[in-house]
């Protein structure tokens, strides 16, 4: 193996690479404390033995929302430990988007030995009712990005899992948290927020400069080895993100901030380093013609995007292989091989990509932010299907 790969894993700056991991949700959040307490609010019933609770949480992408919901699942199931057993499924809509999906996902998470039997929503529901009836729990469902499901499956699942007691021997079998971004509120009006009871809507708003601050200084504590990074550059990369109020963003900057210096055999941050991540993940994605890519090259680069976001580098050979995933997500044929493989070559020809000329060559993402790129493509790809 090559010398200049030596510095790779060194740790002179990231101590803890994995706090900067997208499923990452921190002991604490920051600067939520109001938003929390709402929260809790609306499932003041869950202590008693038949009470439930119903929420639908919006806000703009990088607000925190889906880190709200799992930390409050988790502290809730804890401090109701002793008084009922509660259980948790978090679904990622965007991955399920009929109501087939969503209860056979649900079911599958309680019993990963269920097996896919092809039954219909009806049949599905009983085994979802018997199954939580059985292990005497209380079930919190969580519907994150609930919108895909919306706009494929209709909303029918919602009011059959909000009445799967009815006609039942049975009280207080689940709870159901939505979750959705702010932009697509329109579909959750009307019908969904009112059955879901107004009073139960959470609206997070973007996080402003200080918000972002919090956030960084508390993921640096957590991830960066001591003395690696002054709070001067915690608020130069505060100041980079403000403008969107994303939280991943600030913290995709201190991470890209603490590869450079780490790469470059430093063992501290400087204000250069976070200069250069912050140009280098600025590019407008709008400027990259993104839009004019053929659908199935659009679904290969969101399949890359999402790997090069949680590891800064794929192969050709899994780029391949997370084409066909994403394929899946959006009920797609994949295309064969050599197709793929045209893709591919296009991509890093027209410098969206870097890489790519051979089965195990590694393919990065230097000029784009791939959060970025991938954010755009989940609301390009479906319209382009439609
Ligand atoms: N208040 C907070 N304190 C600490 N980390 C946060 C906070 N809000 C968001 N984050 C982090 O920011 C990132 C994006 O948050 P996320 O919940 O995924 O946003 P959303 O679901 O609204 O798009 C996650 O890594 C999350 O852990
Ligand atoms: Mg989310």
């Amino acid at each position: 193996m090559g010398t200049y790969l030596d510095r790779i894993g060194a740790g002179l700056v990231l101590a803890h690479p994995e706090v900067f991991g997208f499923d990452y949700v921190p002991q604490e959040l920051v600067g939520r404390e109001h938003a929390q307490k709402e929260l809790a609010s609306m499932f003041v019933g869950l202590a008693h033995p038949e009470g439930t609770g119903r929420a639908v949480v919006t806000g703009p992408v990088g607000s925190g929302k889906t880190a709200l919901v799992k930390r409050f699942c988790v502290d809730m199931i804890r401090h109701l430990s002793n008084a009922r057993s509660i259980k948790n499924v978090h679904v990622n809509c965007r991955n399920a988007t009929t109501a087939s999906r969503v209860i056979q996902k649900v079911i599958k998470d309680l019993d990963p030995g269920y097996p896919d039997r092809g039954l219909g929503v009806g049949e599905l529901l009983t085994s979802l009712r018997r199954m939580i009836i059985a292990e005497s729990v209380h079930l919190i469902i969580v519907l994150d990005e609930v919108d895909h499901l919306l706009r494929h499956g209709g909303d029918d699942v919602l009011y059959k899992l909000l009445r799967i007691d009815e006609d039942m021997d049975s009280t207080g079998t689940l709870s159901l948290i939505l979750i959705s971004q702010e932009q697509i509120l329109d579909i959750l009006e009307g019908a969904v927020i009112s059955r879901m009871g107004r009073s139960n809507h959470l609206r997070l708003p973007p996080y402003n400069e200080n918000g972002l601050l919090a956030i960084a200084r508390q993921r640096a504590k957590a991830g960066l080895t001591n003395g690696s990074y002054s709070d001067e550059t915690l608020v130069l990369i505060a100041q980079a993100a403000a403008p969107t109020g994303d939280a991943r963003r600030v913290i995709e900057l201190l991470e890209g901030s603490a590869r450079r210096a780490e790469i470059q055999g430093r063992n501290s941050i400087d204000s250069k380093d976070v200069q250069r991540t912050v140009i280098t993940h600025s590019i407008n994605v709008d400027l990259l013609d993104i839009d004019r890519l053929p659908v199935h090259s659009m679904i290969l680069l969101l399949g890359l995007c999402r790997k090069i976001r949680r590891t800064g580098t794929i192969t050709s050979g899994e780029t391949e292989q997370n084409y066909k995933v994403v394929c899946e997500e959006f009920d797609e044929k994949p295309k064969g091989h050599t197709t793929v493989w045209k893709y591919i070559k296009q991509l890093a020809q027209d410098e969206k990509v870097e890489g790519g000329k051979g089965r195990t060559q590694h393919i990065t993402m230097p000029h784009m932010l791939p959060s970025d790129v991938a954010r755009r493509l989940e609301l390009l790809i479906p319209a382009r299907l439609k």
